[in-house]
């Protein structure tokens, strides 16, 4: 008996102090490096994604480079769920008279004109009918970064996370502590 226990117990003792170990790792690991932990977030697509073609070559990479804040051109108006898009003027607001020799700044004029919005293709769309708005992730801090990655180094917009998928949204969902019962999100 005595003898088992003298050979159980340094095993359990060492087992425990490897198991405390591992997971004061993890832990410094974790508040080390909150940037990482960030992206981990929300994983990058792993499928095809090149970038859709445009009906006017529009850069980020360019326009963020001269200054520009997402939200002059990205606001998220009450009551809706959406970001939008900017209003063709916006753009007038510079291209009246910056690089207007372009082909591709006369067809945005064109635009600007005729009132008619420009038919963006979009890029990141869930399924209609999934409860889905930017809101409630923009007050809890979430950054557009982490879920539309490098922005600011993007010449043409495309889909380089995994964020409109169902296990992109749980996945985050439980490393925030978020609610994650089916109609958080699937309504009846
Ligand atoms: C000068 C205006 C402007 C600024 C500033 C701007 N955007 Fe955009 N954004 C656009 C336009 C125009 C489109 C549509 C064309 C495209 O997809 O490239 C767009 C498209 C997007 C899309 C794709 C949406 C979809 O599903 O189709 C995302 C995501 C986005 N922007 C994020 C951002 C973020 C993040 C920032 C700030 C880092 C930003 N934008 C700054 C004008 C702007
Ligand atoms: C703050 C001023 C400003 C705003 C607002 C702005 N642009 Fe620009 N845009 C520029 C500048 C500066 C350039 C670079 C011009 C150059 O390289 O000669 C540029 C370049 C472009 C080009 C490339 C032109 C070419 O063929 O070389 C396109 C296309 C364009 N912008 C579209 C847009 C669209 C669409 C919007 C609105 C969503 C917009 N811009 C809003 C300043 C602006
Ligand atoms: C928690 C993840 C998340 C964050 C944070 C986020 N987005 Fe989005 N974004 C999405 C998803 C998902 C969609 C697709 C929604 C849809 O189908 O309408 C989307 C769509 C968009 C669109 C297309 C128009 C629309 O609203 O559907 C734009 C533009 C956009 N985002 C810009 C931004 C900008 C700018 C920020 C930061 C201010 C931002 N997003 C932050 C996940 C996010
Ligand atoms: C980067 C992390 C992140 C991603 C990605 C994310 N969420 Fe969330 N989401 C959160 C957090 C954190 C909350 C909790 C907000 C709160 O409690 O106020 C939340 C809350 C919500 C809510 C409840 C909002 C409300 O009004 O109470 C819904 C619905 C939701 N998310 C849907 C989605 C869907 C759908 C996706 C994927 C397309 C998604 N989320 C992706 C972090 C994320
Ligand atoms: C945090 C948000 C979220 C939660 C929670 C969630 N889903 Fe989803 N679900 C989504 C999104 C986003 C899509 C659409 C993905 C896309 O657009 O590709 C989806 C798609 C689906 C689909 C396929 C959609 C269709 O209509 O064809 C099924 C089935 C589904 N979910 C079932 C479930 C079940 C069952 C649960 C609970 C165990 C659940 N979901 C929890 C976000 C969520």
């Amino acid at each position: 008996m005595v003898k088992r226990i003298g050979w159980i117990a340094p095993v359990v003792i060492a087992s425990m102090l490897a198991a405390f170990l591992f997971l004061a790792a993890g832990l410094t690991a974790q508040q080390a490096a909150p940037p990482q932990a960030m992206n981990q977030m929300v994983p990058d697509n792993p499928s095809d994604h090149t970038p859709p073609v445009q009906p006017i070559p529009y850069s980020h990479k360019k326009h963020l480079s001269l200054g520009l804040d997402c939200k002059d051109c990205h606001t998220n108006p009450e009551p809706g769920k959406l970001m939008t898009f900017p209003d063709t003027s916006k753009c007038m607001l510079c291209h009246v008279t910056v690089a207007n020799d372009k082909p591709s700044i006369q067809k945005l004029a064109e635009y600007a004109k005729s009132k008619q919005a420009i038919p963006w293709v979009r890029v990141y769309t869930v399924l209609p009918g999934v409860a889905w708005n930017h809101r409630a992730h923009l007050e809890t801090g979430v950054k557009c970064e982490t879920c539309h990655g490098q922005v600011r180094q993007m010449e043409a917009m495309s889909e380089v996370t995994s964020v409109t998928t169902m296990y992109s949204c749980l996945n985050c969902h439980e490393m925030n502590h978020a609610k994650a019962a089916c109609d958080t999100c699937h309504k009846h």
